[in-house]
């Protein structure tokens, strides 16, 4: 019989989907291996297409660059394909020059993320930050050290330091034998066997070549050498006793992290780690949402109605349109073209409305969409929405809806007086930036003692200072001046704003909402600060 009913077809799908964001410090390799999984997903013939480094020139799915030839930078969406049954959704969470609020927005969308570390490197400062985004929301992250080609670190040393830096327990699912130009393999700890790595004539371009070895066998003491095989066999008899087992239970609920250790240029450990992740990583689940009324209630993919919010406005991505494409995560239901949904933004009901132009993103091709499910990304064109707001199909009158959970605030990190170059355009400069600060393209502080003062802009990354100029200028006809101040970090205060003690050089502003926003020169005096006031406390993700 055929059952074409819709719940089946939902479940299946939801089920089968695994929408993830890749966290890395830049350089790690966060585009080769999103190339490599692109490439096992037959989704590339050869590898190097992503971005063809040598010749400078742009690739298909590297939309990315032109955009910031135009001076917006912008970017993430998200790419799909197929990768043994799965429908694979990887979420692009810009790095660089390009971090911003949506890296950590792009994020909220994800039900899992890989974390990428260059071996010789370990945790680095723009993945310590990625990496605390997830945790807040607990989301499951598995780790890849890469670059086991080259000479890297001891890599016991390494999941120490992840388990101390980020405050996670790190289980290692297989073992490096050798590193650099020692490099002979890993050894997968489920199976035992001795996973040898092949040098193949293609390099990183073509699948690599790996050959499965019982561990105890002959030709895998061959392979090895009598002195790695002392070392491995010391390293795995100390994870044997001192390492953490891995814990499906965990890793689901974000407390331990499974570690695999591969290198993504020459695509040795992308599949046996690529299988592992859909194997491991999960599908859309429930999650939490808010009803009007302000009580709770869960939100399963498959039996609660459609529903959607927004993460992600990238305005003006093609100069003839001259349009703005807001990202949908599809959190339940199925979607369809010309579906009607209530809108809401901020706990209020806005209006109703017919989604007749949903595209998805791949390369800078947009294609219409006629069905999509949990776990989707859909842009959808000149929607009106503001970053947060929720989307459903419930029918019913529009109080009984739900929104979902608000999208936290991440600290600014740069600051800036942004000022009318011409100052009779004042009252357009005004209304841009309440616009483009209630979009979510900046955040928008006063200062606390005289909030009618200036207002002075900040951003996670200096490139949203630069799309902030452009578009006051494109799309309110304003020309700017941005003159830097001399901050570097922040922290939201809890506690009673009238017993702070301020320290020489930190700043009190209040943001859009009203709460207090402290401003510092360095992280030492952010340090400081707190311990001149062990009272309050200094928040970093609002
Ligand atoms: P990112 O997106 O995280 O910034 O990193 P990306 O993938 O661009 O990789 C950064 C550099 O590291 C690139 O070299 C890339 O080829 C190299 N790389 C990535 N993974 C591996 C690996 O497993 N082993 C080795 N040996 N190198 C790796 P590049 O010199 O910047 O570019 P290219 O000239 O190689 O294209």
């Amino acid at each position: 019989m055929n059952d074409l009913s819709p719940a089946p077809e939902l479940a299946n799908e939801t089920a089968r989907r695994r929408t993830f964001a890749i966290i890395a410090h830049p350089d790690a390799g966060k585009t080769t291996l999103t190339e490599k999984l692109l490439l096992y997903a037959g989704m590339l013939r050869t590898a190097g297409m992503v971005k063809n480094r040598k010749t400078g020139k742009l690739a298909t799915s590297d939309w990315m660059s032109m955009e910031q030839e135009r001076g917006i930078s912008i970017t993430a969406s998200a790419m799909q394909f197929e990768y043994k049954g799965h429908i694979i959704n990887v979420l692009d969470t810009p790095g660089h020059q390009d971090f911003s609020e949506d890296t950590y927005r792009t994020l909220t969308a994800a039900d899992s993320a890989i974390m990428v570390l260059d071996a010789s490197k370990g945790v680095e400062t723009q993945t310590r930050k990625l990496f605390a985004a997830c945790k807040l929301r607990g989301v499951p992250v598995l780790t890849f050290i890469n670059k086991c080609d080259l000479p890297g670190r001891d890599p016991l040393e390494l999941l120490t330091e992840v388990e101390e830096v980020l405050g996670i327990q790190a289980s290692a699912m297989n073992w490096p034998v050798g590193m650099g130009r020692d490099f002979v393999g890993v050894v997968d700890r489920v199976s035992g066997d001795l996973l040898a790595f092949r040098k193949t004539a293609a390099g990183g371009a073509q699948r690599a070549s790996m050959e499965r070895i019982p561990l105890g066998s002959e030709h895998a003491a061959e392979v090895i050498g009598p002195e790695l095989a002392v070392k491995m066999r010391g390293e795995l008899e100390m994870l044997a006793i001192a390492g953490n087992p891995y814990s499906h239970e965990a890793f689901r609920a974000g407390k331990i992290t499974p570690v695999f250790f591969g290198s993504a240029l020459t695509n040795f450990g992308i599949e046996p780690f690529y299988d592992a992740f859909i194997d491991m990583a999960p599908p859309p689940s429930p999650r939490m949402a808010t009803k009007l009324d302000g009580t709770p209630i869960l939100i399963d993919p498959v039996t609660s109605p459609f529903s959607a919010y927004a993460f992600k406005i990238q305005a003006n991505m093609d100069p003839k349109h001259r349009d703005s494409l807001v990202f949908v995560r599809i959190c339940s239901g199925r979607f369809e073209r010309d579906i009607v949904v209530k809108h809401y933004h901020r706990g209020a009901f806005v209006r109703e409305m017919r989604l007749s132009r949903p595209q998805t993103l791949v390369a800078r091709d947009r294609t219409t969409l006629d069905v999509a499910y949990p776990g989707d990304v859909v842009g959808l064109v000149n929607a009106g929405f503001a970053i947060g707001d929720t989307i459903l199909a419930q029918s019913g009158p529009a109080k009984d809806g739900f929104e979902h959970a608000p999208l936290p605030q991440f600290p600014p990190e740069c600051f800036a007086r942004v000022m009318p170059a011409d100052l009779t355009k004042r009252k357009s400069f005004d209304k841009g930036i309440a616009q483009l600060s209630a979009e979510g393209a900046v955040q928008v502080l006063r200062s606390w003692e005289n909030p009618m003062g200036d207002p002075f802009v900040a951003a996670v990354g200096r490139l949203q200072f630069e799309v902030l100029r452009y578009r006051l200028k494109d799309e309110y006809n304003v020309e700017t001046e941005v003159a830097d101040l001399p901050y570097q970090c922040s922290s939201w205060l809890v506690g009673d704003v009238s017993t702070f003690k301020p320290t020489h050089g930190s700043y009190l502003a209040k943001d859009l909402r009203g709460k207090p926003v402290v401003l510092f020169p360095s992280e030492w005096d952010k340090r400081y600060c707190a311990q001149q006031n062990p009272d309050h406390q200094f928040v970093e993700i609002l």
